[in-house]
C-alpha cells in the first residue's frame, strides 16, 4: 500500500498548504474571531462524550479542508481499515497492530493468521476478572495464609507507564484497602522504596514484560524473588501465591519459577506503549475490579469505533492529528504541550511521552527513504494549574511556538467549595490569554509606563485545542487514550513512517550488555570503546574499588 502513495512533499495536498501557510501565518486568533463571531461554536466536534474546542488554532476553513485533503491524499481512510482488518501494517516487525482488537466487544472478529483473535482476548480478560476477584476479596492467599493487600508491578515502558498512569488516573475507584506499587528503574532505589514498609506475607508481584528479557524489569523480579524467599522463610512454593506474569513469552515466565496458571498472555500485535487495556492492565484490574476495568475497554472501543466511522471533518483524532502536522511540518512547531486540569492526570504525560515520542520518533519512511520534514514532536506537560507557576511564561511570551492541548472535566470528582469553579476558570482564562493576548495599547490604557510597556505585551495567536468531557471516570480515561492513540496514527500516516516499532532503543541496550561485564570483572577488561567511554568506564571501577 505504502508505494501507491507519493511521497510527503511531492502530494498534492501539500503543496497547496506550502502556499497556503504563506498567506495564513501572519493571520491572528483575534482577527480571525472577530471576523466570525460563530468561529467558537463552529470549529468544535463532540464525539462518544468528548467534546474538542479546535478552534484557537492558526487555522481558517481553507487549511482544514486541505489538511483533510492531505490526509486523504497520504491513504488515511485506507490505512485505518488495514490496521482494523488485522493487517501487518507494522512492516519492519511483520506484525498486525490490533491494541483495537483488545477492546473489540466479544461477537467481533478480527482475523490474524487465519485465526479470529478477539475470542483470545475475552479469554484472557475472563483469567484476570477470576483473579482479580479472588485476591480483591481475599479468597486468594499468600503462602503464610494471610491475604494480599498490597501489589507491585514490576515492568517498565509500556509496562510500566500504562499501568501507573492508569492506577494514578483512576485511583478515586480504587479499592482504598489495598495498596499499590510500581517498580520500573533498574536504579536499586526504586525497588527499595516501593517495598520498604511491606510485608512479603501480604505482598503479590506482578512481572509485567512483554518479551520477559527486558533488563530492567528481569533484574527487579530477581530481586523481588529474593526479597519475597527471604520473608517467606526461603520455601520455593511460595513463588506460586506471590509472583504472577504478563507477558506473551510463555515460556521464559515458566522458567521463572510462575506457575503456568498464573500468567496472563497477550500477542505480538499489541505493542508495548499500546498494551495497558491488556493483560498489562491485571495492576488496573486489581485496583479497580473487573467491572470498572471493562468500562474503561468500553470507553476505548467507544473511541476506536468514532475514529474507524466518523468523516474525517468530524473525527477527533484524525482533527488533532493533522493539527499537529500542521504546527509541526509548517511553522516549524517543535513541541506539544499535554496540560490536564485534573489531579488524577498527573501521570498522563509522562504515558504519552511514550506513546507518541516511541511511535513517531523516526527519521525513514515506511520504504527506508530519509524524510525531508520533520517527524513526530516532543510530547510534555504538567497538570494545571500547576503548571501556570512554573513553564507558561515561556508559553505566553517566549520565543517558540507550543501548540497545547488543555484537558479538563464539567464534574470534579471531589466537590469541593469554589475549587472547580476556580479550575476551570483558569482553563477558561489560559486558552484566552494564549489566543488573544494583551496588545500595548491595552496595556498602556493601565497606564503601565512606556519601557515598561514592551514587557507586559502578550502578542497572543499562541494556538491551543481545548478537551472536555462529563467526569474523569475508566470509561472516560479509556476515551482519551484511544484519541490520543489515533491522533499517532494518523501524524503516523501523513509522514509515511512506521509508528509501531522502536528500532533506536536497541543500541543502548546492546552497548549497555557490552559495558556490563567491564564495570563487574574483577580484572581490568581490556577497553576497546572511544576514549570518553573507556575514561568513564575505568573512573567508575576505580571508584568501585575503593569501596
Ligand atoms: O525499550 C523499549 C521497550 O521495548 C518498549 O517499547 C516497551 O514498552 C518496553 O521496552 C518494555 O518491554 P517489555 O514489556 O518487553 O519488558
Amino acid at each position: 500500500m505504502a508505494a501507491r502513495i507519493a511521497p510527503l512533499t511531492k502530494r498534492k495536498a501539500w503543496k497547496a498548504l506550502q502556499a497556503h501557510y504563506k498567506k495564513v501565518r501572519g493571520l491572528h486568533l483575534r482577527k480571525l474571531f472577530a471576523e466570525d463571531p460563530k468561529r467558537g461554536e463552529r470549529m468544535t466536534a463532540k464525539a462518544a462524550g468528548i467534546f474538542l474546542d479546535y478552534s484557537k488554532n492558526r487555522i481558517t476553513d481553507d487549511t482544514l479542508a486541505l489538511l483533510l485533503q492531505l490526509a486523504k491524499e497520504s491513504g488515511l481512510r485506507e490505512r485505518i481499515d488495514a490496521m482494523f482488518r488485522g493487517e501487518k501494517i507494522n512492516i519492519t516487525e511483520n506484525r498486525a497492530v490490533l491494541h483495537v482488537a483488545l477492546r473489540a466487544p466479544r461477537e467481533t472478529s478480527i482475523v490474524v493468521d487465519g485465526e479470529n483473535v478477539v475470542p483470545h482476548v475475552h479469554a484472557v480478560i475472563e483469567k484476570m476478572a477470576d483473579f482479580s476477584n479472588r485476591v480483591r476479596s481475599g479468597v486468594w492467599k499468600g503462602h503464610t495464609g494471610k491475604r494480599i493487600r498490597n501489589v507491585v508491578n514490576i515492568g517498565i515502558g509500556g509496562s510500566d507507564l500504562g499501568p501507573v498512569m492508569a492506577y494514578e488516573a483512576l485511583k478515586h475507584y480504587s479499592d482504598r484497602a489495598m495498596t499499590f506499587r510500581f517498580v520500573s528503574n533498574i536504579d536499586g532505589t526504586d525497588f527499595a522504596e516501593a517495598i520498604r514498609d511491606l510485608d512479603p506475607a501480604e505482598t503479590l508481584l506482578i512481572v509485567s514484560s512483554k518479551t520477559f528479557t527486558t533488563l530492567e524489569t528481569m533484574t527487579n523480579a530477581h530481586t523481588a524473588r529474593a526479597w519475597s524467599l527471604k520473608g517467606l522463610g526461603g520455601d520455593e512454593n511460595s513463588v506460586a501465591k506471590h509472583f504472577v506474569a504478563v507477558s506473551t513469552n510463555a515460556a521464559e515466565a515458566s522458567k521463572f519459577g510462575i506457575d503456568t496458571a498464573n500468567m496472563f498472555g497477550f500477542w505480538d500485535w499489541v505493542g508495548g506503549r499500546y498494551s495497558m487495556d491488556s493483560a498489562i492492565g491485571l495492576s488496573t484490574m486489581l485496583a479497580i475490579g473487573p467491572d470498572q476495568f471493562r468500562a474503561m475497554l468500553d470507553g476505548f472501543h467507544q473511541m476506536d469505533e468514532h475514529f474507524r466511522e466518523a468523516p474525517f471533518e468530524r473525527n477527533l483524532p484524525v482533527l488533532m492529528g493533522l493539527l499537529t502536522v500542521w504546527y509541526n511540518n509548517f511553522f516549524g512547531a517543535q513541541t506539544v504541550a499535554v496540560l490536564p486540569y485534573e489531579q488524577y492526570l498527573k501521570r498522563f504525560p509522562a504515558y504519552l511521552q511514550q506513546l507518541t515520542m516511541e511511535s513517531n520518533g523516526k527519521h525513514v519512511t515506511l520504504d527506508g527513504t530519509e524524510v525531508d520534514y520533520p517527524t513526530g514532536p516532543i510530547y510534555w506537560g504538567e497538570p494545571g494549574t500547576n503548571g501556570q507557576h512554573s513553564f507558561y511564561q515561556l508559553i505566553h511570551q517566549g520565543t517558540r511556538l507550543i501548540p497545547s492541548d488543555f484537558i479538563a472535566f464539567y464534574k470534579p470528582l471531589h466537590p469541593l467549595g469554589r475549587h472547580h469553579d476556580l479550575l476551570l476558570a483558569n482553563v477558561f482564562a489560559q486558552t484566552e490569554a494564549l489566543a488573544f493576548g494583551k496588545t500595548a495599547e491595552q496595556v498602556k490604557t493601565e497606564g503601565t509606563p512606556d519601557w515598561l510597556v514592551p514587557h507586559r505585551v502578550l502578542e497572543g495567536n499562541r494556538p491551543s485545542n481545548t478537551i472536555l468531557a462529563e467526569r474523569l471516570t475508566p470509561e472516560t480515561l479509556g476515551k482519551l487514550v484511544a484519541l490520543y492513540e489515533h491522533c499517532v496514527f494518523t501524524q503516523g500516516t501523513v509522514w509515511n513512517i512506521d509508528s509501531f516499532d522502536q528500532w533506536g532503543v536497541e543500541l543502548g541496550k546492546t552497548l549497555a550488555q557490552r559495558i556490563i561485564p567491564e564495570l563487574e570483572s574483577k580484572a581490568a577488561p581490556n577497553l576497546g570503546h572511544d576514549s570518553s567511554t573507556n575514561n568513564l568506564i575505568r573512573s567508575y571501577r576505580k571508584f568501585k574499588e575503593a569501596l
